[in-house]
């Protein structure tokens, strides 16, 4: 088979071409080295590739990385693998892999969203390059790694083979890197859905975007729900108890107060409408409240009232594994293992929790420091370096943290180096604002590198250049919101 003999349908028509090239280069390789990112994105692309490569019956071996950089690139290219699948990173590091696929050490075949970095001149762009921002969609909103993967997947079905199993996973992992806009998924992703829905693993509705609607309690559901804040109940614990008791429905079983997935849809409506009126009377702007409400989706095979039936809690236990060293038992849960493996993530995402609410109360606790166009925070070791970036996107808009400029937290990450993540808004980037080249940019200027979405993204740097990235990156936002 070739590129111009198969011919393959699948969620993203722009794409496919270029999945069916990279299918056919992976189908003559004799085993594969598969590489992916360490988060929820990268751990849902890891499990589709490898579920596709499985049936396709080529021989593969998965490793993870929290980043591909030079060292990294430099490992892979030792060993004697000559195919690497890249998912979820790769193309921000074209302008390293490139020479390497050039000097015969591997061919790459990359599925990814993130902003491509330049190859040097003189240098071939590698063939088999996935990328939604190469074919005019948006890899922070339309497309994620795993959006990507899901594509190629749909390539590299053999006969009699349905991939389409695999667009919950997909969907798990655009939910996880925060691909959603006003209340749900849209573009290429949306497609994908669409698939998922068709193969039944899919299910979607319009519900309270709250997150916890598998597994928690009522009164915690409430209380934690802190993305709309509404007054005297987010954040406490007996408002909410309060106001769940004065609705005039049996909300517990026995003692035990029962679940969101627990409810019926009469039941839900009469909860959704109480907090809507609750949200008016205490003055919650409109725009606000109408975040409150958006569309869902459940995996339909996953058990109910289990973090992975709802696509935003499986993302979470995802993150929980793989941003603590436990790829592998992320890996090993999108696989299937609903035994050890899931035990053990869930032992993590407890811990996980904490740190995150831990890290939340000490930013705000800190406040920022805001400067001409910027505003930062340095959490030093306090706050683990693989998850400063969701604590700072947790942190914007809430008290001592602006949400009308772009944020960036620093986190150590060694004696050597510093971890520093941006995120910025939809509306800053309607602006202008493109955190992956300040990031890319600011980084480089003081010997590290960096890259990642306009929305959010991130970087390496070496200690003690904190105050000239921080001038670098002020100074390079404020010319792209002039
Ligand atoms: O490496 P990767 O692309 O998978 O990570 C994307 C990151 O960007 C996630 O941490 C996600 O939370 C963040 N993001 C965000 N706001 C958006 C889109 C993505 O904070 N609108
Ligand atoms: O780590 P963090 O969640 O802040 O990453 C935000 C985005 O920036 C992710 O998409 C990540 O892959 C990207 N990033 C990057 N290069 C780095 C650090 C992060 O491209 N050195
Ligand atoms: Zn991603």
């Amino acid at each position: 088979m070739s590129a111009d003999t198969t011919s393959v349908d699948g969620p993203v028509p722009e794409l496919r071409d270029r999945a069916v090239a990279c299918a056919d280069r992976l189908r003559r390789a004799d085993r594969v080295l598969l590489a992916s990112h360490i988060d929820a994105d990268g751990l849902t692309s890891a499990a589709i590739a490898a579920t596709a490569l499985e049936r396709a019956e080529i021989p593969f071996e998965t490793v993870f990385a929290k980043q591909l950089d030079e060292r990294e690139i430099e490992r892979i290219a030792a060993t004697d693998y000559d195919t690497v699948l890249f998912t979820d990173f790769g193309s921000g590091q074209l302008d390293v892999v490139a020479p390497y696929a050039a000097d015969g050490a591997f061919t790459p075949v990359v599925a990814d969203h993130h902003r491509p970095a330049d190859v040097p001149d003189g240098v071939d762009e590698p063939a088999c390059h996935l990328n939604p921002l190469l074919f005019g969609l948006d890899g922070a909103s339309e497309l994620s790694g795993a959006g990507a993967s899901y594509t190629l997947a749909r390539a590299l079905e053999p006969p009699n083979v349905d991939n389409r199993d695999l667009a919950g996973l997909a969907v798990v992992g655009a939910v996880g890197d925060m691909q959603g806009t006003d209340g749900g998924l849209s573009g290429a992703n949306q497609g994908i859905v669409e698939e998922g829905v068709a193969a039944g693993v899919l299910e979607e509705a319009t519900d309270l975007l709250v997150y916890g609607r598998q597994t928690r309690p009522l009164p915690k559901f409430l209380e934690y729900a802190t993305d709309v804040r509404i007054p005297g109940i987010t954040n406490d614990e007996h408002g909410a108890i309060e106001f769940l008791s004065e609705l005039d429905l049996d909300l517990r079983d026995g003692d035990e107060w029962r679940r969101w997935v627990d409810l019926t849809m009469a039941e839900r409506q009469t909860v959704v409408s109480g907090l809507l009126q609750r949200a008016i009377a205490s003055g919650v702007p409109a725009d606000r409240i109408d975040e409150l409400v958006g569309t869902t989706y459940t995996l339909t095979g996953e058990d109910r009232g289990t973090e992975l039936r709802d696509v935003s809690e499986f993302s979470t236990l995802l993150n929980a594994t793989a941003r603590y060293e436990r790829a592998d038992v992320g890996l090993a849960v999108c696989l299937g293992d609903r035994d050890e493996a899931l035990d053990r993530a869930r032992r993590l995402l407890r811990n996980h929790r904490r740190n995150l609410s831990e890290g939340l109360q000490w930013v705000q606790n800190e406040g920022t420091t805001v400067e001409e166009n910027v505003q930062w925070f340095d959490a030093g070791t306090r706050i683990r370096e693989t998850i400063v970036g969701i604590v700072a996107g947790m942190a914007v808009g809430t008290s001592g943290v602006r949400g009308d400029v772009p944020i960036l937290a620093f986190a150590e990450k060694s004696d050597e180096e510093v971890k520093v993540s941006a995120r910025g808004s939809h509306a800053l980037v309607r602006q202008g604002l493109d955190l992956s080249r300040v990031m890319r940019e600011a980084a480089r200027e003081v010997g590290g590198d960096g890259g990642g979405h306009d929305v959010a993204a991130g970087a390496t740097v070496p200690a003690g250049t904190r105050a000239t990235f921080v001038a670098e990156a002020d100074r390079i936002v404020g010319e792209q919101l002039s």
